[in-house]
């Protein structure tokens, strides 16, 4: 039988460890920061009705590292020792994820959600940067944030790494309308 080999990236950043593919343990983690309503009523996935839908997403966040051309990497945002050592806190916090527009592409666009209780620490900024940085070494070309309209904590965490409002707007696949954000690689 033929052995799947799994692509591990982890980054680091001063307070967090970025790991992708996510564990096996976050499911439940990641259920709870998905269901909640703060959370949910910001994102395309829209409301979690069953644990069922968690998974197949989750599901997806793993497989991507099994693929031969990899087209997505979501990371999971955990608390670095130091961090731990001072709040307590020793688990899946969130995500950030890079996703290109194609396999071939050098064009992606980024997402990103953090748990509630941990809202208007920096956490979603601190980590956005280091996976930009982790796009660039991969060569990525051009990247995009696409939030709801009216998402404000999203967009700060776009302005404050960067992103340029392109002022243009998108209707998504399930109506909900979208403010695109974009930056360019640096030269
Ligand atoms: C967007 C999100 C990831 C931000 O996470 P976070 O770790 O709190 O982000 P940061 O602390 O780095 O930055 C949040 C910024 O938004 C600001 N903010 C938060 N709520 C806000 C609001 N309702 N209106 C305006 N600004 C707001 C904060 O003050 C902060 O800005 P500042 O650093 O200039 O003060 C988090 O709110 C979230 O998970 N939301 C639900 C999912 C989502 O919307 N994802 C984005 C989809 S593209």
């Amino acid at each position: 039988m033929l052995e799947r080999k799994m692509d591990t990236v982890i980054l680091s950043t001063p307070r967090f460890d970025l790991m992708t593919p996510v564990r096996e343990e976050d499911f439940d983690q990641i259920t709870k920061i998905k269901s909640n309503p703060l959370v949910s009523s910001t994102q395309l996935y829209g409301t979690i009705t069953s644990r069922g839908k968690c998974r197949s997403m989750f599901h997806h966040y793993i497989d991507d590292a099994y693929s031969k051309r990899r087209k997505r990497w979501v990371f999971g945002i955990y608390t670095t020792e130091r961090f731990q050592k001072f709040t307590g806190i020793q688990t899946y916090i969130g995500n950030v994820g890079l996703e290109r527009d194609s396999p071939a592409s050098t064009r992606g666009s980024l997402f990103f959600e953090v748990d509630p209780e941990f809202w208007g620490l920096g956490i979603a900024s601190e980590c956005l940067a280091r996976v930009i940085a982790f796009a660039w070494e991969k060569e990525f070309s051009y990247l995009m944030v696409d939030p709801m309209v009216g998402n404000e904590a999203s967009i700060r965490v776009a302005k404050h790494n960067g992103f340029r409002d392109t002022g243009r707007k998108i209707v998504a696949y399930n109506g909900v309308l979208q403010h695109l954000f974009e930056l360019k690689a640096p030269k």
